[in-house]
């Protein structure tokens, strides 16, 4: 359990009084490309309401699973390594200079339960002893958040509180017959996959992050193991736990992690989730490797552990701080559903 203790939770009061310290975060100081109204803060307590309504009419009765990726696929010790050759422009936060840090990731199903359903998958990902000031939570932490597509389907966070509210009234079917949610519905079809596992596709933060003091990126992170699992003939509920045991009984783990740099906000927008920043204008750079070997995580006890773990792309130092309003929403929400849910759980008999 050190593992756990080590990373999983941050103290209330340092939570507190970061939240305290960021309360003016919306209409602080804005960056390049931001467009705050000043609303942001209303909309995410209401956000925070509406999600918590969905995720218990989900789990009626027992312990309350994550709004999104709620199927912990495994977690993992890493290490992460920043690369010695980073381009002097993007040295700033933990890739001003070589180092390895400890890392834990979390692999999850976004919005099913059995693995053979077509599903985004998400990679979670916190590195311990960092130094630098936090922009939120615990010093010494740093998260990043990615789904396996390189967009979300919302624009902006009032199209995702609609998509929300859509679920709750169980009104999904009008939601995406209006034709002003077609885009998102395309993006949400082009997203969805079976991979063969969650070790050889690629991830994307899809929103943006500031990187030192007056640039903005966003993060890929893209497999490098020469081993590549194969598409099972039938796939099955827990094909992917599978594959990714496999895989680790065979080779060891290699995500290469990428900085993409923003060139104009015209083409490259802060306030636009669902807009993909052209790879051909800016490629993305390898700055960091992350690997890791063999390890038991399909136990009882190991998923559980991987249950309660919480991220949030706040817990990261201000060199690197979420920038736009769909950022900055996220912050309460997942501070505030992360804790619903831990104090949901079932007390051990
Ligand atoms: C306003 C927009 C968003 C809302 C309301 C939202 C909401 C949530 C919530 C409530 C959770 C569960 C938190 C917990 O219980 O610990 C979650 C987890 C997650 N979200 Fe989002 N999300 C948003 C945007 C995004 C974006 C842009 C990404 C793109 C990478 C993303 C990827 C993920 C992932 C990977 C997790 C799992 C984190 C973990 O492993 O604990 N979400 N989201």
């Amino acid at each position: 359990m050190t593992r756990l203790n080590a990373i999983r939770r941050l103290s209330l009061p340092t939570v507190l009084l970061s939240t305290l310290l960021c309360a003016t975060g919306a209409l602080g100081q804005q960056f390049a490309g931001e467009q705050f109204n000043g609303q942001e803060d209303a909309l995410a307590a209401q956000m925070s309401s509406l999600i918590k309504q969905v995720v218990q009419n989900r789990y009626p009765t027992g312990t309350l699973r994550r709004f999104n990726q709620a199927k912990s696929l495994g977690c993992f010790d890493a290490r992460f390594s920043v690369n010695e050759n980073v381009p002097a422009k993007l040295r700033f936060g933990i890739f001003s200079h070589p180092a390895n840090y400890p890392a834990w990731v979390r692999f999850a199903n976004a919005s099913t339960q059995d693995d053979e359903d077509k599903d985004l998958r998400g990679m979670s990902i916190r590195l311990s002893g960092v130094s630098g000031d936090v922009a939120w939570g615990q010093p010494g932490y740093q998260d990043f958040v990615l789904n396996s597509h390189p967009v979300l389907f919302a624009a902006t966070p009032e199209e995702f509180q609609e998509f929300i509210q859509a679920q709750l009234d169980d009104d999904m079917l009008w939601y995406f017959l209006n034709p002003a949610h077609w885009d998102s519905l395309l993006i949400l079809l082009n997203a969805r996959g079976r991979p063969a596992s969650p070790f050889d596709i690629r991830y994307w933060s899809t929103t943006p992050y500031q990187l030192g003091p007056n640039q903005a990126v966003k993060y890929s992170v893209k497999p490098c193991s020469d081993y590549r699992s194969e598409k099972p003939n039938d796939y099955t509920n827990n094909y992917l736990r599978a594959a990714m045991q496999t895989h680790l009984e065979n080779a060891a783990v290699c995500f290469d992690f990428m900085l993409q740099s923003q060139t104009n906000n015209r083409d490259m927008p802060i306030e636009d989730a669902s807009a993909e920043w052209d790879e051909d204008e800016s490629p993305f750079v390898p700055v960091a490797r992350l690997t890791f070997g063999h390890q038991p995580f399909i136990s009882t006890e190991a998923l559980d552990i991987c249950e309660q773990s919480e991220f949030n792309p706040w817990q990261s130092l201000t060199e690197h701080k979420p920038l736009g309003r769909m950022n900055y929403v996220r912050k309460q929400i997942y501070q505030e559903l992360s804790a619903f849910r831990m104090q949901s759980r079932q007390p051990n008999p």
